[in-house]
Formats: structure tokens, C-alpha cells, sequence
């Protein structure tokens, strides 16, 4: 499946980020007609956002530090017959040139990565380096301020502080995450070294926690009802600030 209007299905994600990531293969389709769109997907795991792309006829190459994701990536990539667009490579962000050739790809996706890594800022660095003059780097990252919410609304008032007042906003030793990330915070990141400019900053999820579940499963009705509304509420200042991850995309400039 290929074209302009087919929706990127992830599940890692909500339809804010889907359309956005369509959006920038169709414009990456009218500036270079000739050719597939080329896709780098860092941590992209288990193909959650490289497999839809795929579909969509973008050559992916998902570059992940674990065996067992590229494994699952290969048996999804298979099923949803386009294991020929997606390459799995394994490696670490750290040396992406290594495995990465430098301004290679239209699209850099690095979702659910930036709260994981020792540091984020290198990270950012090795996407964009990535990134070919004029494309596009895409990160979904874990909200700070939900988690917050989230854990004030179960009770759990130590944790809801400690995430709201430790730098990296984390509860304690044990959290899986390195940090989280506010939305000033991700566009400063971003934009550090100046070879990267934020172009859209939204929230996905916005309403993750908010609608009961009966209500969100209630209808197919329903279920559209929502995802309308998050899709209103994904650039409302307020709202993003406390959705459950932030999605950003920042072009290289031409
Ligand atoms: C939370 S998962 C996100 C997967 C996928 N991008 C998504 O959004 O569904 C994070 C992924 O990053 C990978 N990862 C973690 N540290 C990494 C590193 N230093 N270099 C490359 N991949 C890494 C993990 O193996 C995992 O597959």
C-alpha cells in the first residue's frame, strides 16, 4: 500500500503523530518524485512506526541495540508483506555513523528513545547528523507533566513530587526511564546547536487518562469522537504541556 492518503498506523502512538509522519512522506514524495522516501527509524523496536511506513512505500532501515526487537521487526515486517522495504540493523545511537550513513535519510525518527538513553543530547545530535539537508527529524518522547497527573490522581503524592522537582523528572532509582521531558525542554534540545529547527510541537495523547474507558470503547462513534478531540487539542498550549508524550518534528534546514 502507497499514497498521500493512507494513515501511518502505528501503535506506539496516537493519530497526531500518524498524520504528521504522512504529511512529511508526501512531501518528501513531491520534492524527490523519483524515488521511495528513505526512513531511518533509531530504537524503532519491534517496527511500531517502520512497518506502517513501510506500507506507506518509504525504505526503512530501523536501527535498534537489540536483537530481539529487530527479530520481532522481521516476523512484522513479514506479515504485513514489506519486509523488502525494511532493513533491521543492529546498533546503538551512540555510533549511528557506523551503521548510518550521514545525511542519508529524508525522515529520522527517533521515537521513545530520548528517555531511555545516557544522554539525550548526543542522541539528538547523531539524528540529526542523520538527517539529509532539508529533512526531517521526529521524536516522541514520555511527558513530564502526565506523569505527574497521573500519579497524583493514584494516590501516589511522593512520586507525583519527585517527578515534578527532580531534574530529570523521575520518580526514584527505580524508574525504567532516564528522564522526561517537558515541552520547553524538548524544543531547547532540539534546537541546541542551532542545526535544527522545530517546526511542529504537539501533544499525542492528550487525553490518555481522561476519558473513561467506557466512554472511549463505548462506539466506534466514540472512539472517533476522541480521537477528533485530541486531535483539536494536540497544539493547545495548555494541553500538550500535559499529554502523555510530546511529539516533535525539526527540520535541517536546505
Ligand atoms: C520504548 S522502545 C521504542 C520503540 C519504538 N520506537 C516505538 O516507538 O514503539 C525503545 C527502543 O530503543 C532501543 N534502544 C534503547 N537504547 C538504545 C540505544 N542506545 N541505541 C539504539 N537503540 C536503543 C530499545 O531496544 C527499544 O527497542
Amino acid at each position: 500500500m502507497s499514497g498521500a492518503t493512507a494513515e501511518v498506523t502505528g501503535t506506539a502512538g496516537g493519530g497526531v503523530v500518524h498524520r504528521a509522519l504522512a504529511a512529511e512522506v508526501t512531501r518528501v514524495r513531491g520534492l524527490q518524485p523519483g524515488r521511495p522516501p528513505r526512513v531511518l527509524d533509531v530504537g524503532g523496536g519491534s517496527g511500531a512506526w517502520a512497518v506502517p511506513l513501510a506500507r506507506l512505500g518509504c525504505e526503512v532501515t530501523v536501527v535498534d541495540n537489540s536483537p530481539n526487537a529487530l527479530a520481532a521487526l522481521h516476523r512484522r515486517a513479514h506479515d504485513a508483506g514489506v519486509h523488502h522495504l525494511v532493513t533491521p540493523v543492529q546498533g546503538d545511537v551512540d555510533a549511528l555513523g557506523e551503521v548510518a550513513p550521514e545525511r542519508g535519510a529524508d525522515l529520522v525518527l527517533g521515537h521513545g528513545l530520548l528517555e531511555v538513553v545516557d544522554d539525550a543530547g548526543a542522541a539528538v545530535a547523531a539524528l540529526t547528523a542523520a538527517a539529509a539537508k532539508g529533512g526531517a527529524v521526529s521524536v516522541l518522547v514520555a511527558g513530564r507533566y502526565a506523569a505527574v497527573l497521573a500519579r497524583a490522581l493514584a494516590g501516589r503524592l511522593a512520586e507525583a513530587r519527585a517527578v515534578l522537582t527532580d531534574p530529570d523528572g523521575r520518580f526514584g532509582a527505580d524508574d525504567a526511564l532516564r528522564r522526561r521531558i517537558d515541552a520547553a525542554a524538548l524544543r531547547e534540545m532540539l534546537e541546541a546547536n542551532g542545526a535544527l529547527r522545530v517546526e511542529l510541537l504537539q501533544g499525542d495523547g492528550v487525553l490518555d487518562g481522561w476519558v473513561p474507558g467506557a466512554v472511549r470503547d463505548g462506539s466506534p462513534a466514540a472512539a472517533r469522537a476522541v480521537a477528533e478531540l485530541e486531535g483539536l487539542a494536540a497544539g493547545a498550549t495548555p494541553l500538550l504541556d500535559v499529554s502523555a508524550r510530546l511529539h516533535a518534528l525539526a527540520r535541517r534546514p536546505g
